[in-house]
């Protein structure tokens, strides 16, 4: 059986839990699956994996794509604006630590894999599940209104499940403090998405009157998890291992103890100022920064004091747009000057 796949690890991932199970190494940097090759030759991989990749490649296919189009791209998406930025060439070595940087990518990229699965689900692309319809013809009365459970609600359980199978087994036979916390991070990446299904209605009845209302459960929008997450990552808490080697315990003993859906790191982040390969920093040389403001974006943290140099670029843009009957817009092109702040290299 093949598979088109898009093969990430040697590329992105490549330090991933989901890469150092063996079963990306495999597959090199080959653009197609080979599920029987692939599998055999995956020796890493633990016993649930092995079932997982010889009886559903296609759920591995799935798992990849929502770590890579959801996971990565909503990393880089919430992050842009930081040092850290998470670019592909740093991702692996940061993988690795265990900072509130790596806690982000665990969460981001289980929460991605949980969401792709399941949006396979309900895209009927899966032989091994579909809509969520356990709830429907039931007839649901709030105070306020009267609606039917009916279509295709989000089987967002499966995807949660597989999610679990598939990128926390392997950790879950170590059981050193970096295992826990990578767990509890994956974990918490899943939950932004399970623990904030919405209800998404449809209106019957003769138009305007809505006299029926059919529901059903979708998951969140992939941006507003990756806003729940980068608050979690704002709010991390740091973590030491208790001594019964199973829970977690603030290393500030005023702070509350972590939730389900905390983030949490035990290692502080380096200040990803200077190149620096072992701990997946690429330095922040030429990144643009905004001289105006006193964020992290702003040029004074984003340079870390190394100053920034302003460049003057000539932009064009539509402007004077006009409705013309009918139906074009017509504009002209103008230019301005936009000035852009770049930082200095190292001295
Ligand atoms: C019910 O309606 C009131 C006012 O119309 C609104 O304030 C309230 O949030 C509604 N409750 C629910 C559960 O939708
Ligand atoms: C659930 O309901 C939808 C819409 O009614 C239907 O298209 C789908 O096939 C059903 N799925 C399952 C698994 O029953
Ligand atoms: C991220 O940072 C690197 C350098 O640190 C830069 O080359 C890259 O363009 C940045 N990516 C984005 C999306 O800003
Ligand atoms: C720069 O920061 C200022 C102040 O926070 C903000 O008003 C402005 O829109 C930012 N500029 C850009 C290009 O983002
Ligand atoms: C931008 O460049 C164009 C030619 O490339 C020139 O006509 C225009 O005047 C320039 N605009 C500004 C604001 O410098
Ligand atoms: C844009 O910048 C050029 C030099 O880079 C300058 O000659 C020109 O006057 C500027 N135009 C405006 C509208 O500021």
């Amino acid at each position: 059986m093949r598979l088109g796949i898009v093969v990430l690890c040697l590329l992105l991932f490549f330090t991933h839990p989901l890469c150092t199970t063996g079963l990306w190494w495999a597959v090199g940097n080959t653009l197609t699956f080979d599920q029987n090759r692939i599998c055999r030759k995956a020796k890493r991989l633990s016993g649930k994996q092995q079932d997982l990749c010889k009886k559903e490649p296609e759920i591995i296919e799935a798992a990849l794509l929502g770590s890579k189009e959801h996971g990565l791209g909503e990393c880089r998406h919430q992050m842009k604006l930081r040092k850290w930025n998470c670019t592909t060439k740093s991702l692996g070595r940061v993988l690795l630590q265990d900072t509130r940087e790596t806690a982000f990518a665990n969460a981001i990229t289980s929460a991605g894999v949980t969401f792709q699965i399941t949006s396979a689900c309900s895209a009927g692309s899966l032989l091994q599940c579909g809509c969520d319809n356990s709830s429907n013809s039931i007839i649901q009365q709030t105070k306020n209104a009267t609606w039917l459970w009916g279509g295709c609600g989000d089987n967002v359980h499966f995807g949660y499940i597989k999610s679990i199978e598939f990128i926390d087994t392997q950790e879950k036979r170590r059981s050193d403090i970096k295992s826990l916390i990578t767990q509890h991070n994956n974990e918490a990446g899943r939950l932004a998405v399970k623990l904030h299904m919405r209800k998404e209605c449809k209106c019957h009845g003769l138009s305007g009157t809505c006299t029926l209302k059919t529901c059903w459960k979708r998951m969140p929008n992939f941006r507003d998890v990756g806003n729940r997450l980068k608050e979690l990552f704002n709010g991390a808490i740091k973590v030491t291992g208790a001594n019964n080697g199973k829970t977690l315990l603030p290393i500030n003993p005023t702070i509350k103890a972590p939730t389900v859906t905390d983030l949490v790191y035990s290692v502080e982040s380096p200040n990803f100022c200077e190149p620096d390969r072992k701990v997946g920093s690429i330095g922040t040389a030429g990144r643009v920064c905004n001289s105006t403001s006193e964020g992290v974006e702003g040029c004074q943290i984003m340079c870390c004091n190394r100053g920034f140099t302003d460049e003057i670029m000539n932009r064009t843009y539509h402007c004077r747009c006009r409705f013309k009957w009918c139906c074009v817009v017509e504009c002209d092109i103008c230019t301005k000057n936009v000035t852009i702040s770049r930082c200095n290299g190292y001295s």
